[in-house]
């Protein structure tokens, strides 16, 4: 006799209108440890359309969630769901999304998916960093899918209409989300706290957010605790609108890193990023690309493309390393950009309201814009940051626009 899997009832709900017929699947947690993957996945396979699923419980997740086709479907996640820290098992099993090597073990894709209900997404990430921490060479980026790939949480992937709400999300092995070839979706009311207990074993690549080959996607009303990106625009990140965001100890609000592949193209642009503040971090507004390369199968430079209206506006910063930055000659040795300068251009380009305190890391130094060739249209009003000490500096290189900025440039020294 089988253990029952999970409830099925069909309901009669009224949404905002005529009643209409939903098919609810409420799925039973097995308890003692057991795998609940399968069962989770049967109730998407007889709910997954015009249905509701219902997740109340504590579950264990051992197998690879691929929920695709999904169409009108509503998710009340209330419960936790805990991916187990089996390397061995879920380094090949993980679903392999090319781009950075990454992985992930949820792959949510359809259309019309709405996901709320403030339970958990527990990544067990501790047992992953510590073995990243150990060997630190296993993995590339997210891994290299056989051998040690660190699986993200939530992918939402091949997606449209999508709305993602209310959800704590722990322990991530690697980035948090990552919204992968997808329109139209809307985050808000999440909570991301990325913290390890063993200080030789920080998290690593802990982004909140990677946005990669989507567009119209916004995110909102969200407070993350982490030590990568908040919020990072990857390659062809279109029709952006990130707002009222409370990010900690991260790495900044980042376009990019572009220009990372060799023969490749990235755009990043139509970028709204408003009211943020940023404590204890590495960047507050930062553009990052990689410089050029020599190789043709370079995946450490030498793409190019272009960033095109990118606006920060009331952006906070407390104890930040390099409030507003453009470094293109990201993760790439100086003699390399000399030699081979990225060709990915910049362009219109905004910053109103940038203010608050940097850490003093850079010295005097609170803005740092130094673009590999002629950046056009970058403005500035309304910036006041200052280092904990001396008045602040303000480099720039290749910025033709600097009458537009509301400070002196110097140049780097
Ligand atoms: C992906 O993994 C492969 C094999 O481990 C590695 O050669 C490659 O550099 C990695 N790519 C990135 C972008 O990290
Ligand atoms: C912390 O992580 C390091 C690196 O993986 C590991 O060697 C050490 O045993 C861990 N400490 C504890 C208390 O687990
Ligand atoms: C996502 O869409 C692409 C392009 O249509 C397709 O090749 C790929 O298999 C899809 N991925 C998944 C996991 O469904
Ligand atoms: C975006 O998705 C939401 C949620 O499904 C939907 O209400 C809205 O109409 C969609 N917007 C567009 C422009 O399609
Ligand atoms: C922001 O999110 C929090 C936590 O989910 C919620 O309580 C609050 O109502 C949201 N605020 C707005 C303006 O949406
Ligand atoms: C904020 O980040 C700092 C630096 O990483 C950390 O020490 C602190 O505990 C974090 N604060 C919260 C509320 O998590
Ligand atoms: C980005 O979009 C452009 C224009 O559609 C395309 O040529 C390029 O290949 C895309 N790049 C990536 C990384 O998908
Ligand atoms: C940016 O938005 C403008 C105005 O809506 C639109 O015309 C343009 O195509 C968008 N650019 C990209 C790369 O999507
Ligand atoms: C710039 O991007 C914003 C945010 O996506 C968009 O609303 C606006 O239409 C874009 N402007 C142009 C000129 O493309
Ligand atoms: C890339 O090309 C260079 C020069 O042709 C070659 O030396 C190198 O082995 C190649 N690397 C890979 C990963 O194929
Ligand atoms: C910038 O800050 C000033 C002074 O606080 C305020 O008046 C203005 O509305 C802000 N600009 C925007 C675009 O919010
Ligand atoms: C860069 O801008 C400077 C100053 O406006 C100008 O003299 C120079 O010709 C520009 N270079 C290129 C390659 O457009």
């Amino acid at each position: 006799m089988r253990t029952q899997l999970f409830q099925a009832v069909l309901a009669a709900v009224s949404v905002a209108g005529p009643a209409v017929a939903v098919l609810t699947c409420k799925v039973k947690a097995l308890g003692a440890g057991q795998d609940d993957g399968p069962n989770i996945l049967a109730a998407f396979e007889r709910c997954g359309k015009n249905g509701r699923i219902t997740l109340d419980e504590y579950y264990v997740v051992d197998t690879l969630l691929l929920t695709t086709g999904l169409k009108n479907v509503e998710i009340d996640l209330s419960g936790t769901v805990q991916y187990t820290p089996d390397i061995a098992k879920w380094s090949p099993q993980s679903l392999f999304l090319t781009y950075q090597n990454a992985t992930t073990f949820w792959f949510l894709s359809g259309d019309n998916i709405h996901l709320y209900g403030g339970g958990t997404l527990d990544g067990n990430g501790q047992v992953w960093w510590e073995h990243q921490a150990a060997f630190p060479n296993a993995g590339t980026a997210g891994g290299s899918s056989r051998t040690f790939a660190r699986p993200v949480p939530l992918t939402v992937g091949n997606a449209s209409n999508v709305v993602i709400q209310d959800l704590h999300m722990i322990g991530s092995p690697f980035w948090n989300n990552f919204v992968y070839q997808s329109t139209n979706v809307t985050y808000k009311g999440i909570n991301i706290n990325t913290v390890s207990y063993n200080s030789s074993a920080p998290p690593a690549n802990s982004d909140g957010w990677d946005i990669y080959r989507s567009s119209f996607v916004t995110i909102t009303n969200s407070t993350i605790n982490n030590d990568d990106d908040c919020v990072s625009f990857k390659p062809n990140s279109t029709n952006i609108v990130v707002s009222h965001l409370n990010c900690n100890g991260s790495h900044g609000i980042s376009v990019g890193s572009l220009g990372q592949y060799a023969g490749e193209t990235d755009i990043v642009a139509n970028i709204s990023v408003s009211d943020i503040v940023m404590k204890n971090a590495q960047n507050g507004a930062r553009i990052k690309v990689f410089g050029g390369s020599p190789f043709a199968n370079s995946t450490a430079g030498g793409g190019t493309g272009f960033v095109k209206n990118v606006t920060f506006t009331n952006f906070q910063v407390a104890n930040v390393d390099h409030p507003i930055l453009i470094d293109q000659c990201y993760s790439t040795a100086a003699a390399t950009c000399a030699e081979f300068p990225s060709t990915l251009s910049i362009s219109d380009v905004h910053y109103i309201n940038v203010t608050g305190t940097s850490s003093g890391a850079e010295k005097q130094v609170v803005v740092d814009l130094e673009c590999s060739a002629n950046c056009t249209d970058i403005t500035a009003v309304g910036t006041n940051i200052t280092p904990p000490s001396g008045s602040p500096e303000y480099v720039c290189k290749n910025i033709v626009s600097a009458s537009d900025l509301d400070f002196p440039c110097t140049a780097p020294s």
